[in-house]
């Protein structure tokens, strides 16, 4: 198959890049090449996506099937303005949707969010975010052949920029008393960056036409921390801390400098990482177990210090549970 992943030197496309090649695929990336290098056997076809439409080179390509992971839909538009009779794989987020409360949602059980067709700044929060990619997907499902719509919720594993699970691995690896936040039973679900890349490149091959959640199993965040602990060998013990201590601490939820990964506030949020995940798993997905992902982070975590600043200082934790043990008294 000729494979077109539009990025390529990024954790998830760069995934589903390397996974290409390992099957055997004829893969070019396309993209500035201003994040890193493609992956060894990938070859890099220079585009400025924002400079305008795509070069000689890519629209002469015919590919069989693109990967694009766009967050500005005239980005999307022009792509497949160009590569109409591929198949496309577009690779959209769980902030699609315009409900995060209601647990066991799946694509089409749950409404999406108005979609913006122009180009805003999608680091401006989650709700532009998730409307742009609203309006990227509608682009791929009225232009491109055929089409599957990939909606990842949390992506961890080796190579992740945000930090937002890595924290987790490296926070337990360092053992003792460990903060942890809300209830075990509050439901979470990360997806391994290397199985989402792998059912990406299954899509393709069949060309798997749907719209997916591209998520884990959904299991409480105690399972998920006790799962983590056994995969980097820690003997770490967790003090679970509710969530107004927290609010009160200056603790943030999900992300940030004080942020506490996967603890997210409640009920608010009792859907957004707890998504059905059997659609996906019958088209193709396969998950590995938590432990290795947490192993495998660690590992590339430590050969990667510096990254992402996500996850309160181990200062600011061990003050919450100082003032923790003192309001319990
Ligand atoms: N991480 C999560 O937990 C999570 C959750 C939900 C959804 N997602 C989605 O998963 C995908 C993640 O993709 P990713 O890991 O590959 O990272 P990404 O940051 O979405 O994409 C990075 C790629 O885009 C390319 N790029 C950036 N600016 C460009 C430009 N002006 N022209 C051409 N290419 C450009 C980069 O290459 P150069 O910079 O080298 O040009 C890089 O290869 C995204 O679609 C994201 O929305 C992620």
């Amino acid at each position: 198959m000729k494979l077109l992943v539009l990025g390529g030197t990024v954790f998830l496309s760069a995934a589903v890049a390397a996974e290409g090649v390992r099957r055997g695929h004829d893969v070019t990336c396309a993209c500035r090449g201003a994040s890193g290098s493609v992956p060894e056997g990938a070859r890099l076809v220079a585009w400025d996506r924002a400079a305008g439409a795509p070069p000689p080179a890519i629209t002469a390509l015919e590919p069989d099937a693109v990967v694009d992971v766009a967050r500005h839909p005239s980005w999307v538009r022009a792509a497949v303005d160009a590569l109409p009779a591929s198949h496309w794989v577009f690779v959209s987020t769980v902030n699609v949707y315009a409900d995060n409360a209601t647990p066991g949602g799946r694509a089409g059980t749950i409404p999406l969010v108005e979609a913006v067709h122009t180009d805003e700044d999608p680091s401006s929060g989650p709700e532009v975010y998730g409307a742009m990619k609203v309006g990227c997907e509608a682009a791929v499902a009225s232009g491109a052949a055929s089409s599957t719509i990939v909606r990842p919720g949390l992506v961890a594993g080796p190579g992740d920029p945000s930090g937002r699970f890595t924290y987790w691995p490296l926070r337990l690896a360092e053992g003792g008393e460990t903060l942890a936040g809300g209830a075990p039973t509050d439901v979470v679900q990360i997806i391994d960056v290397r199985d989402l890349a792998a059912w990406i490149v299954t899509c393709a091959e069949q060309r798997t036409s749907g719209v997916f959640d591209g998520v884990g199993p959904a299991t409480g965040v105690g399972d998920l921390l006790a799962e983590v602990t056994d995969g980097v060998s820690s003997d770490a013990v967790l003090t679970w801390v509710p969530d107004d201590a927290l609010a009160d601490a200056g603790v943030q939820p999900w992300a940030g400098e004080d942020g506490l990964p996967l603890w997210l506030p409640r009920p608010e949020y009792d859907g957004m990482l707890s998504h059905d995940v059997e659609p996906s798993y019958a088209a193709g997905l396969v998950t590995r177990p938590v432990a290795e992902t947490a192993r495998d982070t660690l590992a590339w975590a430590r050969q990667h210090p510096v990254g992402a600043r996500t996850g309160l200082s181990r200062e600011h934790e061990q003050r919450v549970l100082a003032a923790w043990r003192t309001t319990r008294k």
